[in-house]
C-alpha cells in the first residue's frame, strides 16, 4: 500500500516505522523538504520525502500534525483529498494550557470530515503513543489501535495497516465515536505524570 504521512515528528516516525516495517511504501511530507528527507533516510524500507503542498502519493494520507494544523492541511489540499483515506490521529488540546478542546463538530475527526467532504476520514492511532507504535507492543502485549469511521472499507484499510505491523485493530464504530476516542486519548495523556512511564504505556481492552 502507498501511504502519505504529513508531518515529520514523533507520530510520523512511529506510524512510518510501523508501515515501512510491514512492507508498505511511505512518503513523508515535511514543512521543509529536508526534514522529510532526513526522516526517510533514517528509516529502513521504501521511504520517500516530499514537501507539504506537493501532490499526495497513494490512497492513504495520515495527518501526523497537531489539531490546529489539521484544518490548515485539509484546507490546503482541498479536493485533492477526495476519495483518499484520511487518517486523523489528533488529540485536540490547547497547546499552551494542555487542556482538552472539544471541537464544535463533536471531535477533530468530524471537523476534518466536514472540511473535506470527499475524503474517507478515519480516526485512529490517537490512543497510542509514538514510541509504542514504533515498538508495536508494551510489556510484550501488542498495541490496540482503536478506529472509528463511517466508511467501512476505509476503516478496514487503516485496520490492515495496524494489523500488518502486528498490532490489534479494534473497531469502535462510526466516526461519531471519535468523540470518545479523543476523550480516551486525552485521559491517557493526563495519567502520564502519575504513571511515570514517560508516554510508554498503552490503553488495551482485555477480555
Ligand atoms: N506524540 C504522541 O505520542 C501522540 C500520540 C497520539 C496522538 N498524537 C497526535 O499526533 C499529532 C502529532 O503529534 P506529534 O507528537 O507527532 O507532534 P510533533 O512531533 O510536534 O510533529 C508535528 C509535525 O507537524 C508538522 N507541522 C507543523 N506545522 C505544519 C503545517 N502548517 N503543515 C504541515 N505540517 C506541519 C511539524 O513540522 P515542523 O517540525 O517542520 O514544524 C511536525 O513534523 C498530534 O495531533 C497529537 O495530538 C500524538
Amino acid at each position: 500500500m502507498e501511504i502519505g504521512i504529513i508531518g515529520t515528528g514523533n507520530m510520523a516516525r512511529g506510524i512510518g516505522t510501523l508501515a515501512l516495517d510491514a512492507g508498505h511504501d511511505v512518503t513523508f511530507y515535511g514543512t521543509k523538504r529536508e526534514n522529510a528527507q532526513q526522516l526517510a533516510g533514517e528509516l529502513s524500507g521504501s521511504a520517500k520525502a516530499a514537501a507539504v503542498g506537493d501532490p499526495l502519493e497513494g490512497d492513504v494520507v495520515v495527518l501526523a500534525v497537531w489539531y490546529p494544523v489539521t484544518r490548515e492541511v485539509v484546507e490546503r489540499y482541498g479536493d485533492a483529498l477526495d476519495e483518499k483515506v484520511v487518517v486523523d490521529i489528533s488529540n485536540p488540546v490547547n497547546t499552551e494550557t494542555f487542556e482538552r478542546i472539544v471541537p464544535d463538530a463533536g471531535s477533530g475527526a468530524e471537523e476534518v470530515a466536514a472540511a473535506a467532504p470527499g475524503a474517507r476520514v478515519v480516526k485512529a492511532f490517537n490512543t497510542t503513543f509514538a514510541g509504542t507504535v514504533a515498538a508495536g507492543e508494551v510489556s510484550g502485549q501488542p498495541l490496540d489501535v482503536l478506529l472509528a469511521a463511517d466508511d467501512e472499507e476505509a476503516k478496514q484499510t487503516v485496520a490492515s495497516v495496524a494489523e500488518d505491523g502486528g498490532l490489534r485493530a479494534v473497531d469502535a464504530g462510526p466516526l461519531e465515536r471519535a468523540r470518545e476516542l479523543e476523550a480516551a486519548g486525552y485521559l491517557h495523556m493526563v495519567v502520564q505524570e502519575g504513571l511515570g512511564t514517560g508516554y510508554g504505556s498503552a490503553l488495551r481492552i482485555v477480555a
